[in-house]
C-alpha cells in the first residue's frame, strides 16, 4: 500500500519503520524534503520524502480534494493540565474530517506512547490498537496497518467515538507518569 505520512517525529517515524518493513510503500511529508537530516532519516526508515505545507490547514488546503482517500489521524489535541483542547461535543478527528470533505478519516495510533509502536508486545501481550472511522472499508483498511504495526486492532466504532479515544491518552500519560515509565500500554480483555 502507498502511504504518506505527514510529519516524521516521534509517531510518524515508528510508523514509517514499521510500515516500510511490511514492504508498504511510505513517503514522509516533510516541511523541507531537501533537509539532509529528512533524508537521511527517510533512508534509515526505509521511505522517501515528499513536501508538506507549513501548517495542517495549509497541509488540508495544499492536498486539496481528498476525496474518497483514507486518511489517519493519530494526533492529540491537548492542552496545558494537560487536557483535551476539544472533546465531549466533538474531537480533534471528526474536525479534521469536516475539513477534508469525502476523505475516508480514522482515528488511530493516538492512544500509545510513540515507543510502544516499536515494541508493541508487553511480556506476551500486544497493546491495543483502538480505532474508529465512519468507513466500513477504511476501518478494515486501517486494522490491517494497525496489525502491521503489531498493535491488536479494536474497532471502537463511528468516528464520533474519537471523543472517547482522544480522552483516553491522558489515561496513558497519567499512568505513565504515575508509574515512572512510558513502557506502559492499554489492552482490552475479552471473553
Ligand atoms: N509522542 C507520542 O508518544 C504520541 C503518542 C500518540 C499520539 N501523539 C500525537 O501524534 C502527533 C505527533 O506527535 P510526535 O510526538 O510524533 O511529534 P514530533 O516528534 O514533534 O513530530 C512532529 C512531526 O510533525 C512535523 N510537523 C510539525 N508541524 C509541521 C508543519 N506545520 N508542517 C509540516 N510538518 C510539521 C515535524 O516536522 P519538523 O521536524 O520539521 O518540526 C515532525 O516531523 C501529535 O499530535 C501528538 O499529540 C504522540
Amino acid at each position: 500500500m502507498r502511504v504518506a505520512i505527514i510529519g516524521s517525529g516521534h509517531v510518524g517515524g515508528e510508523l514509517a519503520r514499521a510500515w516500510a518493513a511490511r514492504g508498504h510503500d511510505v513517503v514522509l511529508g516533510a516541511r523541507d524534503p531537501g533537509d539532509p537530516a529528512v533524508v537521511a532519516r527517510a533512508a534509515s526508515l526505509g521511505a522517501g520524502v515528499a513536501t508538506a505545507a507549513s501548517a495542517l490547514d495549509a497541509v488540508v488546503a495544499a492536498l486539496g480534494a481528498l476525496r474518497g482517500t483514507i486518511v489517519v489521524d493519530c494526533t492529540n489535541a491537548i492542552a496545558p493540565g494537560p487536557a483535551p483542547r476539544v472533546g465531549h461535543t466533538t474531537s480533534s478527528a471528526e474536525e479534521l474530517a469536516r475539513r477534508l470533505p469525502g476523505a475516508r478519516v480514522v482515528k488511530a495510533f493516538n492512544t500509545q506512547g510513540a515507543e510502544i509502536l516499536r515494541r508493541p508486545v508487553i511480556d506476551g501481550v500486544a497493546a491495543a490498537g483502538f480505532y474508529c472511522g465512519d468507513d466500513d472499508d477504511a476501518r478494515r483498511v486501517v486494522a490491517g496497518l494497525i496489525a502491521d504495526v503489531g498493535l491488536e486492532p479494536v474497532d471502537v466504532g463511528p468516528l464520533r467515538n474519537a471523543r472517547l479515544l482522544e480522552p483516553l491518552m491522558l489515561l496513558w500519560v497519567a499512568t505513565s507518569r504515575a508509574v515512572g515509565s512510558r513502557g506502559v500500554a492499554l489492552t482490552l480483555l475479552r471473553r
